[in-house]
C-alpha cells in the first residue's frame, strides 16, 4: 500500500518509506530520542480511527499505526504534518490543547502560547487609550511565544510508543518533497494575503501556494529535520530559536529568553458527569470546557422546556440562546490564565450554581441582555483559523487535539529562513476591558496582558467516556463558536439520536450575549425563509457568518469506532485495522 501520499507519484512514496526505515533504525542509537520497546497490549477495539483536517495528515496517521504507534504517536505525526500541508492552521508557530485518555486515565496538556516577557497590559492602546485596530492581529507584535513543539515533544515522550524520528518523518517528507495544494487552501491563502498585504513577509513564502501546485517548503523541512534530530530543544534554545529571535529583532517582542523559558503544562482536565457519561474537557486558560459543561448541564436542568421542541426550531434556537447568554456573561468576567488569575472553576461548574443560572432562563422571550450579569457577582478577584483532530487507537486510548495560529496563517509573519508561520494569538487577550476581539468576545482584567501569561482560549478538545471506556472524541475550530458547536453536536447525538455524520453535518447557530439578541448563522445551513421570520419574531436579529466550525469526531459503538469529518471542511476520516 502507498505509505505517504506524494503529489507527483506514489512510487516515490514507497521509496521514501524505505529510506525512512533506515533513518529510524539509525536513530534508535540516539539516547535523547530513543524509546524502550513497548509491552504488547491486547486490542480492545476492532480498529483504530482518525478524523483529521486533510488527506496528508490521514496518511501520516495511517503510517504511524502501521508501524505500531498508538493514538499519541499518531496525534503528534498529524500535528507536525498539518503544520506543512494545512499551513493556514496546522502549525509549529502557534499553540493548543490536547485532552488525552490513556490506559483508562484522563490527562490534559496545555501548550498554549504565552505573552512575551516584554509584553505590557496596554501594548495595543494608543495615547488616548483606544485599541489600535489590527495591531494584535497582523505583524510581529501580534505574536505569542509558540508552544506546539514543546507540547508535541512532551506528549510523545510521555505516552508515545514509537521513536520521535518516526513521528516527524511524514511532515519532513511533505515539506521537502511537496504536497498538492487544494482549492480551499488557495482560497484561504488569497483571502489572508489581502489582509497581510504590505504588512508582513507572507507572500515571500506563500505567494506560490496555488491550487494544483506541488508546494515544497525547504526551510521548514530543515527546521523539522533539526527538531527530529534534536527534539524540542532546537526550537526553544537551538538554531531555530536563534532564527525566530533574529526575525523578531527590531520588529516584535519575542527573544531567545522567551523561547528558552517556554514550557507546556500538564493540567487537570475539567471533569463532569452528564447523562451517564464522564466529560473530560479543557480547563483554563480555555473558557471552552467550563462553557461546555455549563451548556450541557443547563440544558439538562431545563429538560422540561425542551420536551417535544424540534431540533433547530425557533423555540429551540431561543432556549439555547438563553443558556448561551449566561455562559458568555461568566466567560467575560471570570476567565483567564489560572497561573495569573484565580479562576473560580469549582464554583462555575458546581451543579447548584448551574441550576440557579438555568432557573433564570426565560422560556418565552429573550432576557434583556443588560440584565444577564456574571453569576458569581463582580467582586471576585479579578478571522480565523484553528484545526482539530480526533484519534482513537485499538487499545482504547484517545487524543482530542485542537491547535491554532488564531487567524488564517496567524499574524502573516513567517520567521525568516524557517518557513514557520507565526501566530496572532495575542488578539485573544482583552486589549482593553469591554472591547471585543476578532471573535466579538469581551474580557476583563482576568484576561489582560501580562508577561508570560496565556491568552484566554475557547478551544475545547473533549472526550466522553462511559464506564471508563471512550465513547466520543470531539472538537472543532471556530473561536468563540467552538464550545457552542461541540455542545450542539453532542445534543444531536445524545438527545436527538442522530447518526454521527448527520449530527456533525446538521445546522448550527451561535449566540454569545453580545451583540444583544443576535443569532449567527452560516451559509452552509442557513437560517432563512420561514424559520428566519419566526426567529426574528421572537426578538432576535439574524446575522450571517462565514464559518461555524469544522468538527472532527469519533464515536465508539460497542467496540467499533465510527468517525465523521465535518462536511464544512476538507477533513478526512479513516478506520485503520
Ligand atoms: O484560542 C482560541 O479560542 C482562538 N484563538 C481559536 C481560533 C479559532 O478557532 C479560529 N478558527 N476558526
Amino acid at each position: 500500500m502507498k505509505l505517504f501520499r506524494n503529489a507527483k507519484s506514489s512510487a516515490s512514496g514507497f521509496a521514501l518509506a524505505a529510506l525512512l526505515s533506515v533513518s529510524v533504525g539509525f536513530l534508535e542509537a540516539t539516547p535523547a530520542v530513543a524509546k524502550p520497546p513497548a509491552k504488547a497490549q491486547p486490542a480492545v477495539l476492532t480498529a483504530s480511527a482518525i478524523a483529521v483536517a486533510d488527506e496528508y495528515s490521514a496518511d501520516a496517521a495511517e503510517q504511524i499505526f502501521k508501524e505500531g504507534g498508538n493514538a499519541v504517536d499518531a496525534a503528534v505525526a498529524i500535528a507536525f504534518t498539518l503544520a506543512v500541508t494545512y499551513p493556514e492552521a496546522g502549525n509549529i508557530g502557534g499553540g493548543g490543547f490536547m485532552t488525552l485518555y490513556v490506559d483508562g486515565k484522563p490527562y490534559f496538556l496545555d501548550y498554549r502560547e504565552r505573552a512575551p516577557l516584554a509584553a505590557t497590559k496596554n501594548m495595543y492602546l494608543d495615547d488616548k487609550g483606544e485599541v489600535i485596530k489590527g495591531m494584535s492581529l497582523y505583524g510581529y507584535r501580534a505574536v505569542g511565544v509558540p508552544g506546539t513543539v514543546d507540547g508535541m515533544w512532551q506528549a510523545q515522550r510521555r505516552f508515545g510508543k514509537l521513536n520521535w524520528k518516526q513521528v516527524l518523518a511524514p511532515a519532513i517528507h511533505y515539506a521537502r518533497d511537496g504536497f498538492q495544494v487544494s482549492e480551499q487552501l488557495q482560497q484561504r491563502r488569497d483571502d489572508a494575503a489581502k489582509e497581510f498585504a504590505g504588512k508582513t513577509n507572507f507572500d515571500t513564502y506563500f505567494g506560490n501556494l496555488k491550487q494544483g501546485v506541488n508546494f515544497k517548503q525547504p526551510d521548514l523541512a530543515a527546521v523539522l529535520q533539526r527538531i527530529s534530530d534534536q527534539g524540542a530543544k532546537d526550537f526553544y534554545s537551538g538554531k531555530t530559536a536563534g532564527l525566530i529571535a533574529e526575525s523578531m529583532r527590531g520588529h516584535g517582542l519575542i527573544t531567545r529568553a522567551d523561547l528558552q523559558q517556554y514550557k507546556a503544562v500538564w493540567r487537570q482536565p475539567i471533569q463532569a458527569d452528564w447523562k451517564g457519561y464522564r466529560v473530560y474537557t479543557a480547563p483554563p486558560p480555555s473558557s471552552g470546557g467550563i462553557g461546555l459543561v455549563q451548556l450541557l448541564k443547563m440544558k439538562a436542568d431545563r429538560a422540561a422546556d425542551f420536551k417535544d421542541v424540534p431540533l433547530n426550531s425557533p423555540q429551540y434556537i431561543h432556549l439555547i440562546a438563553e443558556i448561551e447568554k449566561r455562559v458568555f456573561a461568566d466567560r467575560a468576567q471570570y476567565l483567564g490564565d489560572p497561573d495569573f488569575y484565580k479562576v473560580p472553576v469549582a464554583q462555575l461548574t458546581d451543579d447548584a450554581y448551574i441550576a440557579k443560572r438555568a432557573s433564570e432562563v426565560n422560556p418565552e422571550t429573550p432576557s434583556d441582555t443588560k440584565s444577564v450579569q456574571p453569576g458569581l457577582g463582580t467582586s471576585m478577584p479579578e478571522k480565523a483559523e484553528t484545526t482539530h483532530f480526533s484519534v482513537v487507537d485499538k487499545w482504547g486510548n484517545a487524543v482530542s487535539n485542537t491547535y491554532t495560529v488564531n487567524g488564517y496563517f496567524g499574524s502573516g509573519v513567517v520567521a525568516d529562513r524557517t518557513g514557520i508561520v507565526l501566530n496572532d494569538e495575542m488578539d485573544d487577550f482583552s486589549a482593553k476591558p469591554g472591547v471585543a476581539n476578532m471573535f466579538g468576545v469581551v474580557g476583563s482584567d482576568a484576561n489582560s496582558i501580562e508577561p508570560k501569561k496565556r491568552p484566554l482560549s475557547s478551544m475545547s478538545p473533549t472526550i466522553l467516556t462511559k464506564d471508563g471506556k471512550v465513547s466520543l472524541v470531539i472538537g472543532t475550530p471556530g473561536g468563540s463558536r467552538i464550545f457552542t458547536s461541540i455542545f450542539q453536536v453532542i445534543n444531536n447525538i445524545y438527545d436527538f439520536d442522530m447518526p454521527l455524520p448527520q449530527a456533525v453535518g446538521a445546522m448550527r447557530f451561535h449566540h454569545q450575549l453580545l451583540p444583544p439578541n443576535t443569532i449567527f448563522w452560516e451559509p452552509y445551513q442557513p437560517i432563512d425563509g420561514e424559520l428566519a421570520k419566526q426567529v426574528e419574531a421572537k426578538g432576535y436579529t439574524l446575522k450571517a457568518q462565514n464559518f461555524n466550525g469544522d468538527i472532527q469526531a469519533i464515536k465508539i459503538n460497542g467496540n467499533t469506532p465510527e468517525a465523521a469529518a465535518d462536511p464544512r471542511g476538507r477533513g478526512v476520516t479513516r478506520i485503520i485495522q
